[in-house]
């Protein structure tokens, strides 16, 4: 272990230079493991989890919360600090009330349920790319493919109506990476009061979709059961599409510029599944997840206090030398599924299943269809997301 109260902390979050990569200015951190100290935004210090061992059990011990109305809870941004004051369901409940949360959800998730809807998910990714060819080359992948595929598929899934699109992806947009913290609390007070109205007319008349079955399941309990449903919807909805479209941007982007590692795809496509691992490994897209410890706790010879922030730094976990030897190489063949891209922990993503399910079809068909796809503009001038969200491009010409 490296003795890290002798070095300057490091600012954290910082805005990646390859948008694969962590940026350089972490590179004192890589050999800062398990713990080291950085600052926020808002020049509070915090704590930084930088190895994998200590990343998996701090993320399923029960002494850190993940309520973001906690005093000591570390935001990294100030839209994330400007959204602090309410709970968010499920990702800001701690135990017992988030084990209740996530227990009215889980069957729509599992491994059975997303292999279900696979037939579904390659329908909606067939009719995406015939639109998107319909109508280039050249095209923003973003917009034509990226952002509407997990964004249709998570609709279908709750019962959202795919046609008001527009509208919950820009307000999403606006709440995960808004250009103020004004704007980020006001895209968030449009999503609830959109999903509130959507879930009163299904209170009327419900239909089919997860948020119908919620609403049946509950329809003798008053504006408790109301609020508590817009909240479970809202994370849904937002987590179920940003995160996965930047995935398959980043995915697409990545590979297109290791076209050796993209060629030994296309030759052996049983690859793939591992492949979406080691490409969640390396791109690390939710990167600077935060906790609040409730209790002191030793780690490795240093003590977190009760009342401290604790940071994960998913990008540097992923890349503990100790697990994943060179590390920031991408390599089909290692075992990567140990990774901490989905977190670990009663808050491990609830979508996982259905987002490898997506991955795995949207780069198989991609590739498949659209065998001389290209970027079409040079790599290093394609703009990708700041560091203090969740990582992506922020669009990806391509041609084919
Ligand atoms: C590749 C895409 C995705 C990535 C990288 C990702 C990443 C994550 C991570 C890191 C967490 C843990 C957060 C924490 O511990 O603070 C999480 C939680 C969560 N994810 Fe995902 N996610 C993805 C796709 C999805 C999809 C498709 C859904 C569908 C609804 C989803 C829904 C959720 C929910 C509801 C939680 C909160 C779970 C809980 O607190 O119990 N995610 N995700």
């Amino acid at each position: 272990m490296t003795d890290t109260s002798a070095t300057q902390p490091v600012a954290f979050p910082q805005d990646r230079t390859c948008p694969y990569q962590p940026p350089a200015a972490y590179d004192p951190l890589r050999t800062a493991r398990p713990l080291a100290r950085v600052t926020l935004f808002d020049g509070r210090p915090a704590w930084l989890v930088t190895g994998h061992a200590a990343a998996r059990r701090l993320l399923a011990d029960q002494r850190l919360s993940a309520d973001r109305t906690r005093d000591g809870f570390p935001a990294t941004s100030a839209r994330l600090a400007a959204v602090r004051g309410r709970r968010t369901a499920l990702l800001g409940v701690d135990d017992p009330e988030h084990r209740t949360q996530r227990r009215m959800v889980l069957p729509e998730f599992t491994l059975r349920r997303a292999a279900a809807l696979r037939p579904h998910i390659r329908r909606i990714v067939d009719e995406r790319l015939d639109a998107m060819i319909a109508q280039g080359p050249p095209a923003d992948l973003v917009t034509a493919f990226a952002l509407p595929v997990p964004s249709m598929v998570i609709c279908a899934l709750l019962g959202v109506p795919y046609t008001d699109h527009d509208f919950f992806e820009e307000q999403s947009r606006r709440l995960v990476r808004g250009a103020s913290p004004a704007q980020a609390r006001a895209a968030r007070s449009e999503l609830e009061a959109f999903l509130g109205e959507l879930i009163d007319r299904k209170r009327r008349s419900p239909g089919e979709g997860l948020l119908d079955d919620l609403v049946r399941e509950r329809r003798h309990e008053a504006e408790t059961g109301r609020e508590q449903l817009v909240a479970l919807a809202l994370v849904l909805l937002v987590a179920g599409h940003e995160t996965t479209a930047n995935m398959i941007s980043l995915g697409t982007y990545t590979l297109l510029a290791n076209p050796g590692r993209l060629a030994e795809l296309r030759t052996d496509p049983a690859l793939l599944p591992s492949a979406v691992e080691e490409l969640l490994r390396v791109l690390s897209i939710a990167d600077g997840r935060g906790r609040t410890a409730t209790e002191d706790i030793e780690v490795d010879g240093q003590t977190i206090r009760a009342g401290d922030g604790v940071v994960f730094a998913v990008s540097l976990i992923n890349r503990d030398e100790s697990v994943y030897p060179d590390p920031d190489a991408l390599d089909w063949h290692r075992p990567a599924r140990h990774h901490v891209a989905f977190g670990y922990g009663v808050h491990q993503c609830l979508g996982q299943n259905l987002a490898r399910a997506e991955l795995e079809i949207v780069l198989h068909t991609l590739f498949d269809r659209l065998p001389t796809l290209r970027l079409a503009a040079p790599a290093d001038e394609i703009p990708f997301k700041p560091g203090d969200t969740i990582q992506g491009m922020l669009e990806l010409p391509v041609a084919w």
